[in-house]
């Protein structure tokens, strides 16, 4: 099939690849020329594992293309993805005008009957909207082209994009037409063939179940940080009542670690979001209000033990931070707990050492060269002259560091860990002061 796909970001470049990949004909637009630029000289502007390798091939072998010109990617495709940005407004909801361009430039462009199918994420109602936008830009231009809007919500996870895309937990479409329910059939069948993973429903039902999904894991965190800290108050080990609840099958472990916040693109804002669509309709989410509250705080919570453990004073201190990027996996700071801790430190007068394995260029993009920020090329270089060890994102090589050369490294050695990634009882033994959420 012929496949267009707006927006070359996390979502766009990974589905479009893994699409091409199956046999489908993908030409993905941009509006941003140095992406384009990039990806057709073999640069992939994000990091994904995998990715790069299933971009390179499939631009090689004529599956996947890449242009700025909305004209030539109208034309292409008969499908037409929207994965365009959807950021917060400065009211908490979703800013609706990257995708409502998009809407104008397929009623502007279009010269055949189109299916547009939405995959970002959209408050409901959002599908109305672009069709309403596509239907004004074709009665200005005095055509009747028939055309579709479904919702495709997109659910894969940076870090782990690709193979959620190969091999979804489920494929949700909102659609009340039964040609386009055929037609994303067949788009998806070769995802779909171990069993059947699509489900298909009212297009306002789709757009809502992303932003239920994202609330719902979201509120399991900020949930599982609420106990952490009570649990603080109480003497208990949060790590051991995680084990016990978790062995519940109606609970389960996973989404249920305590640890210094959720970030990343999508939970913070669509948290925001849907919070602003109930407050707009007439209803008080308080519970999504409380899990934004729950989380704000808990951003904060590395420095909260940093800043006593100092004694109020950071002024001068280097302080050593391992993990960047919002989780690991993933290159991605958008609402990171690690840019509140610097903030924070900053604003008190320490200096940071930090070491990311993949968020170092984002890094460096949001925050410019600045005298209190030294990027390190090991996580072990980020430890010289430095005062305190900070873990912030639990990437997989920091989960067995060499403690006795920590040790020798800090000053007066002590660590605080976002993640409770360590052992108490070990770091204790080793004479390594040990900070950690909810034990
Ligand atoms: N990142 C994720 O993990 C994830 C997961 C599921 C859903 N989503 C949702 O998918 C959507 C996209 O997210 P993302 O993280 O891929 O965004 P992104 O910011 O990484 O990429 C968006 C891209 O769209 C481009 N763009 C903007 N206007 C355009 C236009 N008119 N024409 C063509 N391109 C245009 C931008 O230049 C940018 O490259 C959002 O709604 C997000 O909430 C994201």
């Amino acid at each position: 099939m012929k496949l267009t796909v707006f927006g070359v970001g996390y979502v766009g470049l990974v589905q479009g690849a893994v699409l091409a990949d199956a046999g489908h004909d993908v030409l993905c637009v941009d509006i941003d020329q140095k992406i384009i630029d990039d990806l057709k000289n073999g640069v992939v502007p994000i990091y994904e594992p995998g990715l790069t390798t299933l971009v390179e091939t499939n631009y090689k072998e004529g599956r996947l293309s890449f242009t700025t010109d909305s004209i030539e990617g109208v034309n292409h495709g008969e499908l037409q993805f929207i994965a365009v940005g959807t950021p917060a407004d400065e009211d908490g909801s979703a800013d609706l005008k990257y995708v409502l361009k998009v809407a104008e430039t397929i009623g502007t462009h279009m010269m055949a009957p189109k299916i547009i199918v939405n995959k970002s994420t959209v408050p409901v109602g959002t599908a109305d909207k672009v069709k309403e936008r596509i239907a004004e830009v074709l009665a200005e231009r005095c055509e009747k082209f028939k055309f579709d809007v479904a919702s495709n919500p997109e659910f894969l996870k940076e870090g782990s994009a690709i193979a959620d895309c190969t091999k979804p937990d489920r494929i949700i479409v909102g659609t009340d037409s039964d040609f386009v329910e055929e037609i994303m059939r067949e788009l998806y069948a070769p995802f779909n063939r171990n069993n059947d993973r699509m489900i298909f429903m009212d297009v306002r039902s789709a757009e809502m179940t992303k932003y239920a999904a994202n609330c719902m894991l979201a509120t399991k965190i900020s949930f599982m940080n609420e106990m952490s800290n009570i649990t603080e108050y109480l003497g208990a080990d949060i790590e051991a009542v995680r084990h016990g609840i978790g062995s519940d099958s109606r609970i389960g472990y996973s989404f249920i670690y305590p640890g210094c916040g959720y970030g990343g693109s999508c939970f913070p804002k669509d948290v925001q979001a849907l919070i602003k669509t109930a407050d707009d309709s007439g209803y008080d989410a308080r519970i999504l209000k409380s899990v934004e509250l729950v989380n704000y705080a808990q951003k904060e919570k590395l420095f909260d033990k940093i800043y006593p453990h100092f004694d109020g004073n950071l002024k001068g201190k280097t302080i050593t931070l391992w993990g960047l990027s919002f989780k690991p996996g993933t290159d991605d700071m958008r609402e990171a707990p690690s840019r509140v801790l610097m903030e924070a430190l900053w604003e008190a007068g320490a200096t940071i050492q930090a070491y990311d394995p993949e968020a170092m260029n984002e890094c460096q993009r949001i925050y410019g060269q600045r005298d209190d920020l030294t990027l390190m090329g090991t996580a072990e270089a980020a430890l010289k002259n430095s005062d305190a060890l900070v873990t912030i994102t639990e990437w997989q090589k920091f989960r067995a560091p060499d403690f006795d050369f920590i040790k020798q490294s800090l000053s007066d050695p002590v660590i605080f860990d976002g993640r409770n990634m360590y052992d108490p009882k070990r770091l204790a033994a080793r004479g390594i002061k040990y900070y950690s959420m909810g034990r």
